[in-house]
C-alpha cells in the first residue's frame, strides 16, 4: 500500500446476526458477518479490505501450512449499558503483535491499519457486541506467510487478518492442573514471548495427557530446571501465599500479557502486596502443606481470570481452599467493572469505538 491506508468496505446483503443463539455460544465457533484482510507485497502493505467472512483461497504450498510462520492476538470488545462499545487496552496487543512478528521474520503491521481497520471492523459488527454478563466479542487479528513454495525461508507475502467472535468467558467449569514436570512450552532464546500458533500446537500433545487424567491445562515449568512455575498457554498464573501476590517475571519464555499487567496493576490499586519474582514448584508444595497456599489463579483475555482448583505435581496433589472473598473474585469484579465501564478507567485502557 502506498501513502494513505485506505480502508474499502464490501458489507454483507444479509446479516447472520438473527439466527445467532447468544445465550449458547460455543467459544470461538460463531464469527460475525465480517472480515479485514490486508496482504504485505512487494515489501508493502496493500490496501485494506473490510468484507464478508468467508473462506480465503490458498494453495497447498502455502508457506505458513509447511513452516508455520504465524501469529495472531486476542482481544476484547465489551458494551456498556447504555450501548457504548470499548475496546481494552489495544494498544499494547498491537505492540505484542508486532514483537510477534519480530520474532518471526515477518512484517510489523502499522498502527493506522491494525487500530483504524480493528475500529472499523467493530464498528460495522457493533451489534454482535452484547451487554451481559461475561459476554464480549472476542477479536482475534492474526498474520500468516502466504507465498506458495515450499523453500524454507521467510515468505515474500503475508496476509494480515482480523476474524471476530462473540464469546463468553473461555472456561466453564472447574479448572485443575498439572504442574509439568516432563514437558516444556519454551526454552530460552525461543518464541515463548511471542504469540506464535505453534507455540500452541506443542502444548496440545502434553495437554491432551492431562485431560486424560481429568485435569483441564498444563501449569509450565522452565524447560531447564522443571523448578519455576511459568505460564500455562491460554493464562499467565498467578500464585497467592498468605496475603501475597506472586507472578513469574515476563522473559522470553513466557507470554507478556495484558490481562497480567491489568492484575498487577489492579493489585496495587487494592493495596495488595504483589511481586513478579519465580515461584519454585517447591515453594508452592511447602505452602500447600502448611496451608499458607491460598489460591492459584489463571489470567488471559479469553479465560479472564479463572481459579484454579486444584493441582497435581508427579505425586503430589492438592485441593485449593474454597475463599469467601478470594483475591480472584475481587480482581475479576473490578476488571470487569472497568472493561464493562461500570467504574472509572483511571489508567486510561478503554478505548471508545
Ligand atoms: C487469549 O486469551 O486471547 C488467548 O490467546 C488464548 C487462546 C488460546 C484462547
Amino acid at each position: 500500500m502506498t501513502n494513505t491506508h485506505a480502508i474499502v468496505i464490501d458489507k454483507v446483503k444479509e446479516s447472520k446476526i438473527a439466527k445467532t443463539d447468544f445465550d449458547n455460544l460455543t467459544f470461538g465457533k460463531t464469527f460475525t458477518d465480517h472480515m479485514l484482510e490486508c496482504t504485505w507485497r512487494d515489501g508493502e502493505w496493500q490496501s485494506v479490505e473490510i468484507k464478508p467472512y468467508g473462506p480465503i483461497e490458498v494453495e497447498p504450498s502455502c508457506k505458513v501450512f509447511h513452516y508455520g510462520q504465524a501469529i495472531f492476538e486476542g482481544m476484547k470488545a465489551f458494551k456498556d449499558a447504555t450501548g457504548d462499545v470499548f475496546l481494552f487496552r489495544p494498544e499494547d496487543n498491537w505492540q505484542r503483535f508486532n514483537a510477534s512478528a519480530k520474532r518471526l521474520a515477518m512484517p510489523e503491521v502499522p498502527e493506522e491499519i491494525f487500530m483504524e481497520g480493528l475500529k472499523k471492523l467493530v464498528a460495522l459488527d457493533k451489534d454482535w457486541v452484547r451487554y451481559g454478563e461475561g459476554l464480549s466479542l472476542y477479536l482475534r487479528p492474526f498474520m500468516i506467510s502466504s507465498e506458495n513454495g515450499v523453500a524454507a525461508a521467510p515468505s515474500t507475502e503475508y496476509k494480515f487478518m482480523i476474524i471476530m467472535s462473540p464469546a463468553f468467558a473461555y472456561y466453564k467449569g472447574d479448572v485443575r492442573v498439572i504442574i509439568a514436570s516432563e514437558f516444556s512450552r519454551a526454552a530460552d532464546g525461543g518464541v515463548g514471548y511471542a504469540k506464535a500458533a505453534g507455540n500452541y500446537a506443542a502444548s496440545f500433545y502434553p495437554n491432551n495427557l492431562a485431560i486424560q487424567e481429568g485435569y483441564q491445562q498444563v501449569i509450565w515449568t522452565d524447560a531447564a530446571s522443571h523448578e519455576y512455575l511459568e505460564e500455562a498457554g491460554t493464562m499467565n498464573i498467578f500464585v497467592r501465599i498468605g496475603d501475597s501476590l506472586f507472578t513469574a517475571p515476563h522473559n522470553d519464555r513466557i507470554l507478556n500479557g495484558v490481562t497480567r499487567r491489568s492484575v498487577i496493576q489492579m493489585a496495587k490499586d487494592h493495596g495488595i502486596h504483589v511481586e513478579e519474582r519465580r515461584i519454585s514448584v517447591n515453594e508452592i508444595r511447602e505452602a500447600a502443606k502448611d496451608g499458607s497456599l491460598k489460591e492459584i489463579f489463571g489470567s488471559g483475555t479469553a479465560a479472564v481470570i479463572v481459579p484454579i482448583k486444584g493441582f497435581k505435581h508427579k505425586d503430589f496433589k492438592y485441593e485449593l481452599p474454597q475463599l469467601d472473598d478470594s483475591y480472584a473474585s475481587r480482581l475479576k469484579e473490578a476488571l470487569k467493572d472497568i472493561q464493562y465501564n461500570r467504574a472509572e478507567d483511571k489508567h486510561g485502557w478503554r478505548v471508545k469505538i
